[in-house]
């Protein structure tokens, strides 16, 4: 039985006054809040446990090893990854991607192509750009449509021998478009041998993933935005690709033998894990998953499209409100602007002051906001805590930013 204020009641920050109101918490596409019981786990990883992992045989370090593995274990299952040790820690998407990017670089030559799509968040931009100038590959971009819909005519065009790698998003940040993921892959596999890396940030919030089924060859998604604390994150990769792949950082924790003659690399995942992990961090995430589990992806599903039809629904009924990508397949996000207001965080500043939490501006997406020719959207993204009372409360706040500013 889905019951949102039982749910609510495992967040302690939904229980605070934003300039004197209730807290009405609309920015979880940036980063979602954290229930009590991932706020726990890590608060004892410190005060019972803390040291440093892979490393000591006095216990506590075999504790805090134990832990961190069983989290990794977790999050395996989580995406279904066929082993554990394809299940990289990373400090979050943004690092997932610069680590692909850079490891692939003796993979690519001059006039190699890289295909990303026009909904890329920045994140999945520059890090091909800066491949780009090491190798003399170029860049190629999927175009959308009015809706936000990809337009994968384009993708059959720009597939070829030399395509590289493919790059998407699984869910748009800045509309919340969902991508047809499942066909970008089998068309990408009929056509070409490119590497496939999904960015997963803004679906593994919302729905099931799994890494298998879809048959990418890189998944990254970061844990913040899934009721885990900041800076931690998870690159997946497929095991033959990872091994036969150079690693990233080096340091200790990623070798075999180091001699000053030649250094040998450790095996999965630890040849991607140099230095020392966010040991609690990584465990909360595993405790994110089981918060997520407990309540059903299906149930959060449910509540959150239901919420995202309502959010729409109200927003629409008010006259000069334009709801980007409204008719596509979307989750998690309205993203619109007000007619006649130029400037999309004055609205942001007046919902503030009533105690809404939404982003405005672009969302490191600068492309989408060129395409729309408008300097930002002011965007409400939804997580599982959400209300409808808190959506009419949204409502109500843009009803008095239409009377303020226009
Ligand atoms: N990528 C995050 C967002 O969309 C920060 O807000």
């Amino acid at each position: 039985m889905f019951d949102v204020q039982e749910i609510r009641s495992q967040f302690s920050i939904l229980n605070e006054t934003v300039n004197g109101k209730p807290l009405v918490y609309l920015d979880n596409a940036a980063t979602s809040q954290k229930p009590n019981s991932v706020l726990e786990i890590w608060k004892k990883y410190y005060q019972e446990i803390n040291a440093n992992v892979h490393r000591g045989i006095h216990t506590l370090s075999q504790l805090a090893t134990e832990e961190m593995e069983l989290s990794r274990r977790k999050i395996q299952k989580f995406i279904n990854a066929k082993h554990d040790f394809e299940v990289i820690f990373t400090r979050g998407t943004t690092e997932g991607i610069n680590l692909i990017a850079y490891i692939l670089t003796a993979k690519l030559k001059k006039d190699d192509e890289i295909i990303i799509s026009y909904l890329e968040h920045h994140s999945n931009i520059v890090p091909w750009q800066m491949l780009c100038e090491r190798t003399g590959a170029k860049l190629r971009v999927i175009p959308m449509d009015e809706n936000g819909v990809l337009q994968l005519d384009f993708l059959d065009q720009f597939l070829s021998e030399k395509t590289k790698v493919v790059s998407v998003n699984q869910v748009s940040n800045a509309l919340g478009v969902v991508n047809p993921i499942e066909e970008i892959i089998s068309k990408t596999r009929a056509q070409s041998d490119a590497y496939i890396v999904i960015d997963g940030a803004q679906s593994v919030p919302h729905f099931t993933v799994d890494v298998q089924k879809m048959d990418c060859d890189f998944f990254v998604f970061s844990g913040h935005k899934m009721y885990a604390p900041m800076g931690t994150g998870i690159l997946y990769g497929k095991q033959e690709i990872l091994e036969a792949l150079p690693p990233f950082h080096g340091g200790g924790e990623m070798i075999a033998v180091c001699s000053f003659e030649k250094t040998t690399y450790a095996g999965l995942p630890f040849k991607y894990e140099a230095g020392t992990p966010n040991v609690g961090g990584n465990i909360a995430l595993g405790a994110a998953t089981d918060f997520i589990l407990n309540i059903g992806q299906q149930n959060i599903q449910n509540h959150e499209n239901a919420l995202l039809e309502y959010a729409q629904r109200k927003l629409l009924e008010l006259d000069g409100l334009k709801v980007y990508a409204e008719k596509a397949h979307r989750t998690g996000v309205v993203s619109f602007n007000l007619e006649g207001v130029g400037i999309s965080s004055d609205v942001g500043m007046i919902l503030d002051k009533m105690g809404v939490a939404v982003r405005t501006g672009h969302h490191c997406t600068q492309p989408i906001m060129e395409f729309f020719n408008i300097a930002g959207t002011v965007r409400a993204s939804f997580a599982v805590y959400n209300t409808f009372e808190e959506i009419d409360l949204l409502v109500e706040g843009v009803k008095k930013a239409q009377r303020m500013l226009a």
